[in-house]
């Protein structure tokens, strides 16, 4: 793990490990993938502001998330179909947040599931809602996340309806996935990878499998997927979860000044402005675009977090300069996870760990609590 310097390492690594579907999965968006593009060539554009002769023999990137310390301001963003990186692989991510102190968010669509996870770390982790029409299983599932001793319920609002990926389609990426000839030949050349899978607990679902009749079948369950996503979702949803969920609501999804308005006056510990990664509206504003504005209206009314494009230490303190008090990374860890299980996760989170506390010392900052808009060059 130590050849591997920087994200990209672990991604082409990842992309030689892991089969097609999968990888293409984790790395697609939706549509033309403008939004996806958007995503990493405006953090990109933004430029740092280097600064010399300024102490910074005593810095450190801890904070706070939510209240509770955090070695660097950093969660690991929920990711459907995680266990199909790797085997386990929430568990192991899981456990490599825990071991790097930095919050885990299991998703719904996840392959191991809520008690599979809780059973296998000792610290709690955070869980991701879709809202699903039948209310009664949402109801469930916020009551099985509870009895996990979860931190903290991510609810995620931009995803009532699937935006389109081309690349899922043609790769026989349904969810789950559609086993054709050359999707079973790619992975008879992934043998790491079939080992892990077949070893892992789950292979299919494992919120859903089992926790609601006639869906133990693996078919059925996509279909009941497709049409579970519900598109009336409402605030009034957002008032009745809240209502349920006994501790901290995140509120995922949010790209619109409108929307963080009424966000944060839900009643929600934290919003997090997200473009899903890029994998819903195409043609959205780029996340690290839509930060800004929503800052300048929230203020310090709701702590604001921040996904989309996170791929090193660089990238976090822009967002940090632009207002996020904490970032969520999805590929950037899924990478590390294809590469190299939890080793391979570990390493993701050092890699970005080390760039941020470098980023700090070259730009004269000793502190999180210090990065701000003042970092950032204008020229
Ligand atoms: C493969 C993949 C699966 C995802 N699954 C979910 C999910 O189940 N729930 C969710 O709220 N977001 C999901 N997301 C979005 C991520 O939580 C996050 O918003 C996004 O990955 C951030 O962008 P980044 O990948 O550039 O860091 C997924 C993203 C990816 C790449």
């Amino acid at each position: 793990m130590k050849l591997m310097t920087c994200i990209e390492d672990l991604r082409q690594t990842a992309r030689r490990k892991v089969p097609r579907a999968f990888f293409e999965y984790a790395e697609g968006g939706s549509y033309a993938e403008q939004t996806l593009r958007a995503n990493r060539a405006d953090l990109e554009r933004i430029k740092l502001r280097q600064r010399i002769l300024v102490d910074v023999s005593n810095r450190n990137t801890k904070t706070t998330i939510l209240g509770e310390p955090a070695a660097l301001p950093l969660a690991l963003a929920p990711i459907g179909l995680c266990g199909m990186q790797h085997g386990d692989g929430e568990i192991l991510a899981c456990r490599a947040a825990h071991a790097a102190a930095i919050p885990f968010t299991l998703s719904t669509m996840s392959i191991c599931s809520i008690e599979d996870v809780a059973a296998s770390v000792d610290k709690p982790f955070w869980f991701q809602l879709y809202v699903m029409k039948d209310r009664g299983f949402v109801r469930s599932l916020i009551e099985r996340a509870a009895a996990a001793k979860c931190s903290a319920l991510v609810l995620t609002l931009d995803l009532q309806v699937l935006g389109q990926r081309h690349r899922d389609i043609k790769n026989g990426m349904t969810v789950p996935p559609e086993l054709r000839i050359e999707n079973i030949i790619d992975i008879a050349t992934k043998p790491a990878w079939a080992l892990s899978v077949l070893r892992g607990k789950r292979k299919t679902f494992g919120n859903i499998a089992g926790h609601v009749r006639g869906m133990e079948n693996v078919n059925s369950l996509a279909q009941w997927i497709s049409d579970q996503f519900d598109p009336a979702l409402s605030w009034k949803d957002v008032e009745w979860i809240k209502s349920l969920w006994p501790g901290k609501l995140i509120l995922k999804g949010i790209l619109d000044v409108e929307d963080a308005r009424i966000a944060a006056q839900s009643g929600a510990a934290a919003i997090v402005v997200s473009n899903h990664g890029g994998r819903q509206l195409d043609g959205a504003s780029s996340s690290i675009t839509a930060l800004p504005p929503i800052v300048d209206a929230l203020g310090s009314q709701i702590e604001i977090m921040f996904d989309g494009g996170i791929r090193s230490g660089q990238d976090i303190m822009r967002a940090i300069a632009l207002g996020a008090r904490s970032c969520l990374c999805g590929r950037a860890y899924v990478y590390g996870l294809g590469a190299g299980g939890q080793a391979g996760v570990a390493r993701a989170i050092e890699i970005i760990r080390n760039e941020l506390d470098v980023s700090m010392a070259l730009t004269g900052i000793t502190s999180i609590a210090e990065i701000d808009r003042r970092v950032i060059s204008s020229t």
